[in-house]
This record gives C-alpha cells, sequence and structure tokens, in this order.
C-alpha cells in the first residue's frame, strides 16, 4: 500500500498501523509512505531487507523483528537514518549496531502507560477472582445452582501488591491497586519511584483525613523482600541480560503458595518452563500472563492449566494507544529525517 507515491523520502513501515494520523503526519511532510500488507504475521530478515530495496529513508518497525547490524547496514546503505519501533520495549533492537551504522532509533513511551497497566490490574482481578474459569464453567453448561464453594477466589483489599519496576507503567499500575482496590504496596526498583512515592504519601494522607483505614507502603530492598511479602506481584522490567529469567524456580519457591504473578513486560523474563511445573505443585498458585518466552508459542503445558490465564500480548491493545503508538512511531522516524530529536527512553 503506497501513499502520495511521489512524495522525497521514502518511509515503509512493516505492518499496516491502527489510524491514519501517522500516514498524513508522514505524507504532508513529503514522505513517500509505504505499507507492508503482507499476510504473514513474524515478517524474516529477508522479508525487511527486500522492503528496504535501494532507496529508504526511514522504517517503522515491530517488536517481533529482529533488528541487528544486517539490517541496520542495509538501510543504511539504502540512504537511511532513521528507525523506530512501535513498541516502547526495544529488545527486538541491537541500538549499538544502530549508532554504528549511522542509524537513529526511536520507540513510543508513553502512550502505553495506562493501558498496560489497565491489562495487568485486569489480569490481576481476572486471576484472583477465577474469571476465566468460571466463563469456561458457565460455557461448558456445567452450572446447576449457586453454593457457597463455588470459584471461591481472593479477595484484593488489605492484601498486598508487590512490583517489580517501577517505572511507568509499574508505578501506573501500582496506583491503580492501590486506589481502586485499597491494597498495600511493596515494590522493588534500582531506582526511587518518586512520582508513585508522593502519590501513596498523598493518598495515605487523604484516607487518614477521610477517617479511612491508610494504606501501607515500602520500597523492598530486595527482589526477594516483594516475592516473599506480596500477595500479588507484577512484573514490569526491561528484558535485557539482567532481567532474563529474573522469576525461575527459586525464586517461584519463595513467593505464597497462592500468590497471583502477572507479567505484562517481555516473556524471558520468567523461565516459563520452571513457571510450568510451579503451576502444577501449587494449584492455589494463578498467573497472568500477556508475554511469553517463545512468543507466539506457549511452553508444553501451560494452555492446560486452569491456573493460568494467556492473552496474546495485548497489553497495549486499546484503539487511543495503538493509534498513539503509530503516532509517535512516524514523528520519530520523520524528526530523524527533518532534523527533529527522536525519543529514545528505556523507562517503561
Ligand atoms: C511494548 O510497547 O513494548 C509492548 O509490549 C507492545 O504492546
Amino acid at each position: 500500500e503506497v501513499w502520495n507515491p511521489s512524495g522525497k523520502y521514502r518511509v515503509v513501515s512493516t505492518k499496516p498501523m491502527p489510524g491514519t494520523r501517522w500516514i498524513r503526519l508522514l505524507s504532508d511532510q513529503d514522505c513517500r509512505v509505504e505499507i507492508c500488507t503482507d499476510k504473514k504475521t513474524i515478517l524474516s530478515v529477508e522479508d525487511i531487507l527486500a522492503l528496504i530495496g535501494d532507496k529508504c529513508d526511514g522504517v517503522i518497525g515491530q517488536l517481533t523483528e529482529d533488528w541487528g547490524e544486517v539490517l541496520f547496514s542495509a538501510l543504511r546503505r539504502a540512504g537511511g537514518t532513521a528507525f523506530s519501533n512501535m513498541a516502547v520495549g526495544y529488545n527486538n533492537v541491537d541500538v549499538d549496531a544502530a549508532t554504528k551504522c549511522g542509524v537513529a532509533v526511536g520507540n513510543t513511551p508513553g502512550v502505553l502507560t495506562e493501558t498496560t497497566a489497565e491489562l495487568a490490574a485486569s489480569l490481576s482481578l481476572a486471576a484472583a477472582r477465577r474469571i476465566v474459569e468460571a466463563d469456561e464453567f458457565m460455557r461448558a453448561g456445567l452450572y446447576d445452582g449457586w453454593l457457597p464453594h463455588l470459584f471461591v477466589g481472593n479477595l484484593l483489599k488489605g492484601q498486598t501488591v508487590g512490583v517489580i519496576g517501577a517505572g511507568r507503567i509499574g508505578s501506573a499500575y501500582a496506583r491503580m491497586m492501590i486506589e481502586g482496590f485499597k491494597m498495600n504496596l511493596i515494590y522493588y526498583d534500582l531506582y526511587q519511584a518518586t512520582r508513585l512515592e508522593k502519590f501513596v504519601t498523598a493518598y495515605g494522607q487523604f484516607l487518614k483525613a477521610n477517617g479511612e483505614q491508610p494504606v501501607s507502603w515500602k520500597r523492598a530492598a530486595t527482589m526477594e523482600d516483594v516475592l516473599r511479602e506480596a500477595d500479588v506481584i507484577s512484573l514490569h522490567p526491561i528484558l535485557d541480560k539482567t532481567t532474563y529469567h529474573l522469576i525461575n524456580k527459586e525464586s517461584l519457591s519463595i513467593m505464597k503458595k497462592d500468590a497471583i504473578l502477572v507479567n505484562c513486560s517481555r516473556g524471558p523474563v520468567i523461565d516459563e518452563a520452571a513457571l510450568v511445573e510451579h503451576l502444577k505443585v501449587n494449584p492455589m498458585f494463578r498467573v497472568g500472563l500477556d508475554v511469553f518466552e517463545d512468543e507466539p508459542y506457549m511452553k508444553p503445558g501451560l494452555a492446560e492449566l486452569k491456573n493460568a490465564i494467556v492473552v496474546p500480548h495485548i497489553a497495549s491493545a486499546s484503539k487511543w494507544t495503538r493509534e498513539g503508538m503509530a503516532t509517535l512511531a512516524a514523528l520519530n522516524v520523520l524528526g530523524k529525517i527533518k532534523g527533529y530529536p527522536v525519543s529514545t527512553d528505556p523507562n517503561q
């Protein structure tokens, strides 16, 4: 699909993206916009090389693509200097290789904060109240009347929510769980989450002033403290060498037997095979997973487990957010082509 065919700058998007604002932004600024409409969900390096071709000024790519030296040097050879991932996470992008080739890299922070946090909150609630299991039970025609023990789950109010990685998304999630469900907070981050801390302090004062029971919060000295103490744990770190398999057999073993673990960050943060084994022997332990170690696949056994809720990497999938991500990605590429600053922000 081609927009503004006579545009001076050739910008390629490896996927159709929601909305039209991003297309208008580029075509109004003298860009010829080419959108790959290949039905394949995941494009190979060869597919992308063919898209780059001989002349290409910038590319908007996706988190399913492997952007390394081969692609960046091809883009540079084609005259390109700009690449944007349509995602906040950019573990699929070798930024050093891009820099070496003279290609600027952008990502799309900010616009997906609340949407992603909302999915983490949804998975936390769905796991606590066993919503998916109960839905399957109804559809299977198994409901034959109210029973005192039917799908009894956990009350979140007064329990402790644990956040690992308190950047934008982790902090937004923490706020939702504190304010919405009056949970106590324990969080772990390498940096101090100043805005989150200001919020919890002010919220605590508000509750006190209104004669309501205050919520407690603390910054944990170690991640293990969060794992040991929290009832619901949500993971929000970036994926890099230090967070690969952050949650493994050992860390799972120190969590409460009936804890809930939610992951809307990146699949490899959890050792998924170890998680499957843990879920099998701890039926009260529940997970809500948006991401998987080898997407689009799940580790054997996971799909059969009743104590796991699995959704296909949809944390940022609200219309507003996806259109915003597309627009930001277009602005990143346009900015580099036209000499404006490009946003690359590792703080998710
Ligand atoms: C991101 O932006 O990194 C998300 O995973 C996309 O939903």
